[in-house]
C-alpha cells in the first residue's frame, strides 16, 4: 500500500519489473529515495533485484538507477586542482596489485590519480589491506588532506568515505545475501555509481574474466564492460575498458605484504611480465585520456620516475617505504612430482588457498594478515624438473596451512605439452 504522501507503491514497481515494463525516471528516483528513507523494505528491494536480474535493464533505465544512487550521497569534486584526474577500476581478481604501481606510475606525468579503493572480501585481495602492510601507513584521509596530496605528490589511494552512494552500499548488502550479485545492470550501476560520484574526469575500468574473475565469461565480461563505458560517457567521465584474462593468478604473489613487494620490484624496472604488461597498458589508457597519448609508461618505471612518487605517496599518508615488510611465521613449499611442464595453475583455487592462509577475510569485520599468501616460483608454460619447488604457502597459523593445501589439490598439473598461450588483454573498448 502506497502511503499518502509516497508517489508510488513498491509493490507496482517490483511487479513492472517482473512484468518486463519499462521504469521511467521518476520511478526509479522514488524507489532509490525511499529505498534510502528505509520506506522501502528489504525485502521489496530484493524482489525487485532479482526481477531485474531474471529480465534485465534498458539502458535508460540503467542510466536512471545509476544517477539516483549517485544522488543518494555526496558528489565529490576536484574542480580547482588544476590537474586532470584520472581513475581506474578493476572488476577484481586474483593476484591483482595493479593499483600499487599504477597509481605512482601515472601521477608522474603529471596527472592527478584519486584512487578510492576497499577492503578485500572472499578470495579477491583489496587495495587498502595490501597497503595497511606497510609500517605507519594510513588508509582514512580527510578530503583536505587529499586534495593537498593530489596536488603535491598527484597520488592517493584511500578508503572511500560512507558518504558515497550509500544506497548503493545498502543495495550491495541485500544482493550479497539474495542471489542477486550477478546481474549485469546492477554490478555496472553499483560500480559505476561510486566512480562518477568520486569526481574523477576520466576512468580506466579493468574488466576481468576467467575461472579467477567475477564473470567467468569474455562475452558477459565485454557486455558488463560496454554497459559501464556508456554509464560513464553518458554521465561526463571519458570512460575506457580494458577486458583482461584472469585464468591464471596474476603475477607471482598472492597476498598483502607479498604483492607489495612485487609491485615495488614493478616500480624499480622489474618484476613479472604480466604484471608489468598490465600496469603499462593500463597507464596508456588513463595517459590517453589525460591527454597524453604518446607518453611512454615503460620508461618512467626503468628511469625511476614512478618510483619517486610511490615513496612519496606512501610517505604522505604516514608509511615508511622504507621498513621491512612483514613476514609471516610459517611456510611451506610443494614442489614438482615429476618433470614436465607446468601445464596449468587456477587462479581460483590459488585465490581461495590464499584466503584460508589468512591473507583474506571471511567477514567485513575480520583482520587480515600481512604476510600470509602464496609465492609462486613457476608459471604455466615453464619447464620443471623433480623436486623443484612450484609455490611456498605463508600463514602465521601453521593449521592454516592443510586446508589451504587441500584447496589446491587438482589447482595445478604438470604434463607433456604446453598450454595454448593466452594474451592477457582479450580486448579494449571504448
Ligand atoms: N563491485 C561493486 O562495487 N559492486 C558490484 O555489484 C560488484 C562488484
Amino acid at each position: 500500500m502506497r502511503g499518502v504522501t509516497e508517489a508510488y507503491d513498491a509493490v507496482d514497481l517490483i511487479i513492472a519489473k517482473r512484468e518486463k515494463r519499462e521504469l521511467t525516471t521518476a520511478e526509479i528516483d522514488w524507489l532509490v529515495d525511499a529505498f534510502t528513507r528505509g520506506y522501502v523494505a528489504d525485502e521489496q528491494m530484493s524482489a525487485w533485484a532479482m526481477a531485474v536480474l531474471l529480465n534485465g535493464m534498458t539502458r535508460s533505465e540503467i542510466r536512471d538507477l545509476t544517477l539516483a544512487m549517485i544522488a543518494s550521497g555526496e558528489r565529490m569534486s576536484f574542480d580547482g586542482l588544476g590537474k586532470t584526474t584520472v581513475d581506474k577500476h578493476s572488476t577484481g581478481g586474483v593476484g591483482d596489485k595493479i593499483t600499487l604501481p599504477l597509481a605512482p606510475l601515472v601521477a608522474s606525468f603529471g596527472l592527478a590519480v584519486p584512487q578510492l579503493s576497499g577492503r578485500g572480501l572472499g578470495h579477491t585481495g583489496g587495495t587498502l589491506d595490501k597497503l595497511e602492510s606497510i609500517p605507519g601507513w594510513r588508509a582514512d584521509i580527510a578530503p583536505d588532506a587529499m586534495r593537498a596530496q593530489l596536488r603535491d605528490v598527484g597520488a592517493v589511494i584511500c578508503a572511500a568515505g560512507a558518504g558515497l552512494a550509500p544506497a548503493d552500499k545498502r543495495l550491495y548488502a541485500l544482493r550479497d545475501t539474495t542471489g542477486t550479485v550477478e546481474a549485469i545492470p546492477l554490478i555496472a550501476s553499483s560500480i559505476m555509481s561510486k566512480k562518477i560520484a568520486e569526481g574523477t574526469s576520466a576512468l580506466v575500468l579493468d574488466v576481468k574474466f576467467g575461472e579467477g574473475a567475477f564473470m567467468k565469461d569474455l562475452e558477459l565480461a565485454r557486455e558488463l564492460a560496454r554497459t559501464m563505458v556508456a554509464l560513464g560517457t553518458d554521465a561526463g567521465v571519458a570512460t575506457s575498458a580494458l577486458l583482461t584474462d584472469m585464468t591464471v593468478p596474476l603475477g607471482l604473489t598472492i597476498g598483502n605484504a607479498l604483492e607489495v613487494r612485487e609491485s615495488v620490484e614493478v616500480l624499480a624496472g622489474g618484476g613479472p611480465a604480466d604484471v608489468i604488461e598490465l600496469t603499462v597498458e593500463l597507464a596508456r589508457a588513463m595517459l590517453a585520456h589525460g591527454g597524453l597519448p604518446d607518453a611512454d609508461p615503460a620508461e618512467a618505471l626503468a628511469d625511476g620516475r614512478a618510483m619517486d612518487v610511490w615513496r612519496r605517496m606512501i610517505a604522505a599518508q604516514g608509511g615508511d617505504p622504507d621498513a621491512p615488510l612483514p613476514t609471516a611465521k610459517e611456510s611451506e613449499t610443494v614442489t614438482a612430482p615429476s618433470s614436465g611442464i607446468l601445464s596449468s595453475q587456477h587462479a581460483l583455487p590459488f585465490g581461495i588457498a590464499a584466503w584460508r592462509l589468512g591473507a583474506g577475510r571471511a567477514r567485513q569485520q575480520d583482520p587480515v594478515s600481512a604476510g600470509a599468501g602464496i609465492e609462486l616460483h613457476a608459471k604455466p608454460g615453464d619447464r620443471v624438473t623433480k623436486g623443484q619447488p612450484l609455490f611456498t604457502l605463508h600463514s602465521d597459523e601453521e593449521a592454516r596451512i592443510p586446508r589451504a593445501l587441500a584447496s589446491l589439490e587438482g589447482a595445478w598439473a604438470i604434463g607433456e605439452v604446453a598450454p595454448a598461450a593466452r594474451p592477457l588483454i582479450a580486448d579494449r573498448i571504448s
